[in-house]
């Protein structure tokens, strides 16, 4: 029995019987309100009622009404389960509690087709100054260089989950989730700050190092696009030689960049980091991130007045310059997390390949999960409760050390997204916990200027793209 519970119980019990007790004081003075007064009524009347009271007001929370509409994890006694607060009310996530009391919140938009930038004055291309940090994510860069980021690189949790909704046309659940999953790889949870590089002075190490997104194992994944595997070097530069191979599968499928082109991309380069990475290690969120990121290319970097023509003229600006399109619209309809997930999955399937790791060259380990058999909601509850577990466990330090921490934001901000919204419906979170040896990558790799822009970063001189390992 838990002693918050025992103190509760043995005041109320004293509390009535005592000559001079603080809740006759209130009710006289009329601050109890009437629930309370009941129950003080009860509680005189008869002691024995105090912890009847007490399991009503405590232990039997499940319906809504109780909870006062607030949406989070349940634990498996039916009470909500959010430790440092958050949950989600009307469709916005509450503020967090204790140590994470200062975690900026994001906020819902309101997503219709607009031009992005269109001609809004604050949103135009700047290229990057020498001391702004740019990563291996071409669209958070691409945000950065129209000020729907900061500037400088250095980002929040609010604020970068506002910017993929606003410019992107993402909704809120999609954008948070997101935005959460940048924060936990690598910022710091205490302010909320991430660097959209590598790591950054201008990131407070409150409570462990922060690495930045580029860091390898929590987001950063094996086989990207453009990018090379971690064990190859940085991570985070544009390698011109993938692109022109991507843009070779576009062609032979009508020059679009669409869900064919994007499934075999992914299984070509599934096909070489197992061959060449001795280190190639495809989990569960490798399985997420290497397919919603190409879900991503054609659902959000398309023009949004033509939805289904994810062409050159529209993909290849943000990969190589950085920057929008020349009048380009963002989608006219929210894309949400259940799509992500359900077109992750068909992509997947187009080009299926084993979920394992290696241990050496020629030393493939495959994982014991079938994501295939799994529904699009259990998808989402399963990836949710996967978020730290990197199977063979691979975890950075800062999570590691600071375990509560981590729990109680993704039961506050994640979880709730994906409970009792009438699609997803997970029952209760079970977190997988990082092993006592889980193996600690210390590093995160260096933030580099983003791509080699055919010239449109002056000020930073064009950057020699990287050669591709053989
Ligand atoms: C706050 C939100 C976001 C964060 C923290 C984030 C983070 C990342 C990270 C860590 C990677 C590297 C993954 C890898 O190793 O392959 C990545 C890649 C990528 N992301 Fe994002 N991302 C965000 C939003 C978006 C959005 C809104 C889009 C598109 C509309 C997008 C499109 C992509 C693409 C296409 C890649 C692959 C790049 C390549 O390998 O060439 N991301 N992102
Ligand atoms: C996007 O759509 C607008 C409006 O139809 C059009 O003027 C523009 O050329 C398109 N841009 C691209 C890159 O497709
Ligand atoms: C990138 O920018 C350069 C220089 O402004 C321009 O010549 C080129 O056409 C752009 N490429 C794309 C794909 O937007
Ligand atoms: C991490 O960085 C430190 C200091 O730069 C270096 O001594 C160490 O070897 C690095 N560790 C790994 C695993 O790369």
């Amino acid at each position: 029995m838990k002693p918050a519970f025992l103190l509760s119980v043995n005041f109320f019990a004293s509390c009535s019987l005592a000559l001079v007790c603080p809740f006759s004081l209130l009710k006289r003075a009329g601050l109890l309100n009437p629930e309370d007064e009941a129950a003080y009524d009860r509680v005189a009347a008869n002691p024995s009622s105090a912890e009847d009271i007490f399991l009503e007001r405590h232990y039997k929370k499940s319906d809504s009404a109780n909870s006062g509409g607030l949406i989070g994890p349940r634990s498996s006694d039916g009470l909500l389960d959010l430790p440092l607060g958050g949950g989600l009310l009307n469709g916005v996530l509450q503020s967090l509690t204790g140590p994470l009391q200062d975690l900026d919140i994001p906020t819902p938009q309101i997503i219709d087709l607009k031009a992005i930038p269109g001609d809004d004055p604050d949103h135009q291309f700047q290229a990057p100054g020498p001391t702004d940090v740019r990563g291996n994510c071409p669209t958070l860069n691409t945000l950065a260089n129209h000020g729907y980021l900061s500037r400088d690189g250095i980002t929040s949790f609010a604020e970068a989950a506002n910017g993929i909704s606003i410019a992107y046309g993402f909704d809120y659940p999609l954008s948070v989730f997101l935005s959460a999953l940048g924060l936990m790889a690598g910022g710091d949870l205490i302010s909320g700050k991430y660097s959209i590089g590598g790591a950054d002075s201008r990131v407070p190490n409150t409570i462990g190092p922060a690495g930045g997104i580029d860091k390898h194992g929590v987001f950063e994944i094996d086989g990207s696009i453009t990018r090379q595997d971690t064990y190859f070097g940085n991570n985070a530069n544009f390698i011109l030689q993938r692109w022109e191979e991507y843009v070779k599968i576009a062609d032979r499928n009508g020059g679009l960049f669409g869900a064919q082109t994007q499934a075999e991309d992914r299984a070509l380069r599934y096909d070489n980091s197992r061959a060449t990475n001795p280190e190639f290690f495809a989990g569960v969120k490798w399985f997420a991130v290497s397919h919603a990121e190409r879900v991503f290319v054609y659902e959000g970097l398309t023009n949004g007045t033509t939805p289904n023509k994810p062409d050159y003229a529209n993909i290849a600006p943000f990969f190589l310059n950085e920057t929008f399109p020349e009048n380009w619209y963002r989608r006219g309809e929210a894309f949400t997390l259940a799509s992500t997930l359900a077109e992750a999955l068909d992509l997947f399937l187009l080009q299926p390949r084993e979920l394992g790791a290696n241990e050496g060259l020629n030393n493939f380990v495959p994982l014991e999960l079938d994501l295939s058999s799994k529904t699009v909601p259990q998808l989402g509850c399963f990836l949710v409760e996967n978020i730290f577990d990197v199977v063979p466990d691979q975890v950075q330090p800062t999570i590691a050390d600071n375990y509560e921490l981590f729990e109680g934001f993704v039961k506050g901000i994640l979880a709730p997204l994906v409970t009792n919204d009438g699609f997803f419906n997970c029952p209760t979170i079970n977190f997988v916990k990082p092993g006592e040896n889980a193996a600690r990558s210390e590093n995160g790799s260096q933030s580099a200027h983003g791509s080699p822009i055919n010239g449109a970063y002056p000020g930073i001189g064009i950057i020699k793209p990287d050669s591709e390992p053989s």
